[in-house]
């Protein structure tokens, strides 16, 4: 517009309408009208367990992050306890694969000592244990497989005993993460028939083949040695299929569904908070963790901004919880701790 214009239409008097700025005018207004909050009370933080003691040992593409071993993985919880961070999500690395993944239901493998050390020390931490036969698989694939092929069916079987032996260790929630079909209602019923009717499932309902896993299969050493994991996990391009398995998970008997990753789908975050009324996760996976590390410590991104305006715009499409790298420096940064250093700078 031309200056003579803005005289001509100042002279017919105000002719901006909205003027949606004024609520904006001040932090007091800004806080009032802020549609969506993020509390550590939405969060959980993703740990991972190595056999033997005292090893604390960072990751290399996830700076900040450990594997941990169970005793350093109890002392580290204190942190987590004291920053009022619900719950805990565990993966177990163990020191022997094979082809039936023999770790993973043992009663004295890595997870299940890991969740009875926990629930000792923190009785009302909510440990949440990944279901998933990957790292024990010395093939590194989340199911048996035949050839080059990964068996449904009889994967099943294996998948229940993990989860059977997570509960009785002492797991609070379940949290399959295989996407072998029928998981959620043969594990429920396991656990039901075992006497864990009251234990929750969490599962990841539609869970994409996504590149940005990289960085959590070096931390849990799980890359498949053969091809990859798109005969099992979603194509990316598929939203009404990832409805479709949500909807299955919930008829089977989920209490949690989650969409994973999170931010490359915020969109079917946002779908799944429309099809259901039970919680919705999603999971801020290790890939999307590592690009924003990666690009604040470049210098690029202004780090203290740009985390938590991730984990907002997780919220924002939906998700109640989020599984998170960023949960510990997310929960200092919300009670109004601005001097600890983030953990991964
Ligand atoms: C196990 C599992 C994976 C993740 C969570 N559970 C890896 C995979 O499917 O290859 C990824 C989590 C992350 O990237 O942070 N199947």
């Amino acid at each position: 517009m031309m200056p003579d214009d803005n005289l001509i239409l100042s002279a017919l008097g105000d002719v901006v309408t909205n003027r949606t700025r004024r609520t904006r005018e001040t932090a007091a207004m800004r806080r009032m009208v802020r549609e969506t909050r993020l509390s550590a009370d939405n969060l959980i933080y993703p740990m991972f367990v190595v056999e033997g003691e005292d090893i604390k040992q960072e990751i290399s593409s996830m700076p900040g992050q450990y594997q941990l071993s169970v005793d350093r993985l109890v002392a580290d919880c204190e942190e987590i306890a004291a920053l009022d961070i619900p719950g805990v999500i565990l993966f177990g690395i163990p020191e022997h694969k094979d082809d039936i993944a023999s770790g993973a239901y043992a009663e004295e493998g890595i997870i299940q000592n890991a969740v009875r050390a926990l629930k000792e020390a923190y009785p009302d931490l909510c440990v949440i244990t990944d279901v998933c036969l990957c790292e024990y698989m010395d093939h590194g694939h989340c199911g048996v497989i035949e050839g080059e092929k990964v068996l449904n069916d009889p994967t099943l079987e294996l998948l229940d005993q993990t989860a059977m032996s997570h509960a009785e260790a002492g797991a609070d929630i379940i949290a399959p993460s295989d996407m072998m079909d029928g998981r959620v209602g043969s594990i429920r019923a396991a656990l039901d028939a075992s006497g864990f009717a009251q234990t929750p499932i969490m599962a990841y309902s539609s869970k994409f083949s996504s590149a940005f896993y990289g960085p959590f299969r070096e931390a849990a050493e799980s890359a498949p040695a053969f091809g990859d994991r798109s005969s099992y996990q979603m194509d990316p391009a598929n939203a009404r299929e990832a409805m479709r398995e949500i909807a299955f998970d919930i008829e089977e008997g989920a209490d949690i569904v989650m969409v994973k990753p999170a931010l490359v789908y915020l969109d079917v975050i946002a779908r799944a908070r429309e099809i259901t009324d039970l919680p919705v996760a999603a999971y801020n996976v290790s890939g999307e963790f590592a690009m924003l590390a990666a690009a604040c410590r470049n210098g690029w991104l202004d780090p203290e901004r740009a985390f938590m305006e991730t984990l907002t715009s997780i919220r924002r499409a939906g998700a109640d919880i989020i599984l998170t790298y960023f949960a510990k420096d997310a929960a200092r940064r919300l009670r109004g701790d601005k001097a600890t250093p983030l953990s991964w700078m």
